[in-house]
């Protein structure tokens, strides 16, 4: 008989997961790290600086070195840790506060999980153009942030390997991130963006911001409509769509791209991806959570599922980089 006591930590500390979101997006919305950054370092001044009450930031200060985002030593000033250094000041190249404030406006949607389970039906469908319009303007910025240096690793790896890439159809772009990173390494290809129109505004205003204006076509609209034509691509990118498309769709997008590639032409996928059993890891298994709540249909796969859907469309060579620097791993399937 196993006489070990069992203790309740693991879910209390549940109970109280949102507070550690809410505080670092609190901290992000008043600036705090920026602030401590330009060498404001007591509560006066980090308060002041906020325009806000001294009570209030004295206790996310200090809840803020709790999570260990600051460091608070003995004369009682704040100073930036490593991490929020690096990824919570506004204008580092590495900034992620933007998806700090979006992780607060999913928590609302997230109120209603058990409903959606109940149901199984979302609460939004981001993979309409209405719901989309609204939320992906915002989130692909921030998605920029996260998924740029994976979409560097992609880039130089398909460089090292001497793959012949001149013309590229970034599907469902957002942001244009993997393009971008692409296009900056295979300096003659021709791009196309394909995303709904509000979002190919943003997509437009990364791809000036880079400079690349003059290789780049958009295409307006919805990709399940959308004919992607006939062996016209050296490069089709899937960039984070599967999960929203969900398996029919997939696989739909799937034989869609096989058609539009050229012979020996590679489709890349950067997907969130679930061993065999579906017990893990921990994030593609809240992702998929995400998907119900957010999608009609969406979820999260696992590596066996998509290999099989890939094959079975007629990708011969399918490699998985799970050495990517990113939470999800990247797919690479060539048309032989
Ligand atoms: C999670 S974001 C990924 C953006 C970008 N590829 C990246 O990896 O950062 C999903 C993108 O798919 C677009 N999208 C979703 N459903 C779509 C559809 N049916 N047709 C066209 N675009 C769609 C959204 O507007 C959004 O830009």
């Amino acid at each position: 008989m196993n006489n070990k006591k069992v203790l309740p930590e693991k879910i209390l500390d549940m109970h109280w997961a949102y507070a550690k979101t809410s505080v670092l997006a609190a901290g992000v919305e008043l600036e705090v790290f920026t602030h401590i950054a330009s060498g404001k370092k007591t509560v006066d001044q980090v308060s002041k600086a906020a325009k806000s009450s001294r009570r209030g930031m004295e206790m996310l200060l200090n809840a803020l070195a709790g999570l260990g985002l600051l460091a608070k030593d003995k004369a009682g000033f704040f100073n930036l840790s490593p991490e929020s250094s690096e990824f919570l000041v506004r204008g580092k190249p590495g900034y992620l506060g933007d998806m700090s404030l979006h992780a607060m406006e999913l928590s609302k949607i997230w109120l209603h999980l058990a409903q959606c389970v109940r149901s199984g039906k979302p609460y939004t469908a981001v993979d309409e153009k209405e719901d989309a319009e609204d939320y992906f303007p915002v989130l692909v910025r921030g998605l920029f942030q996260m998924n740029y240096p994976c979409a560097k690793y992609a880039a130089l790896y398909l460089k090292r390997n001497h793959m012949k890439i001149s013309d590229i159809l970034d599907v469902a772009a957002g942001s244009g991130v993997w393009s971008i990173a692409i296009a900056e390494e295979f300096t003659t290809a021709r791009l196309r963006a394909l995303d709904f129109p509000e979002v190919l505004k943003v997509t437009r205003e990364y791809v000036n911001r880079f400079n690349l204006s003059d290789r780049y076509n958009y295409i307006k609209g919805d990709l399940r409509r959308i004919d992607f034509g006939k062996e016209r691509y050296g490069l089709i990118i899937l960039g984070h769509i599967c999960h929203s498309e969900g398996k029919i769709y997939t696989q739909r997008l799937l034989k869609k791209s096989f058609r539009a590639l050229k012979k020996g032409g590679v489709l890349l996928i950067a997907e969130f991806l679930l061993d065999k059993d579906k017990a893990g890891p921990l994030m593609p298994l809240l992702f998929a959570l995400n998907m119900l709540v957010n999608t009609n249909q969406g979820d999260v796969f696992t590596t066996v599922e998509l290999k099989r859907w890939l094959h079975s469309t007629g990708f011969r060579q399918v490699k998985i980089l799970d050495k990517a620097p990113s939470v999800s791993p990247l797919v690479l399937a060539v048309k032989k």
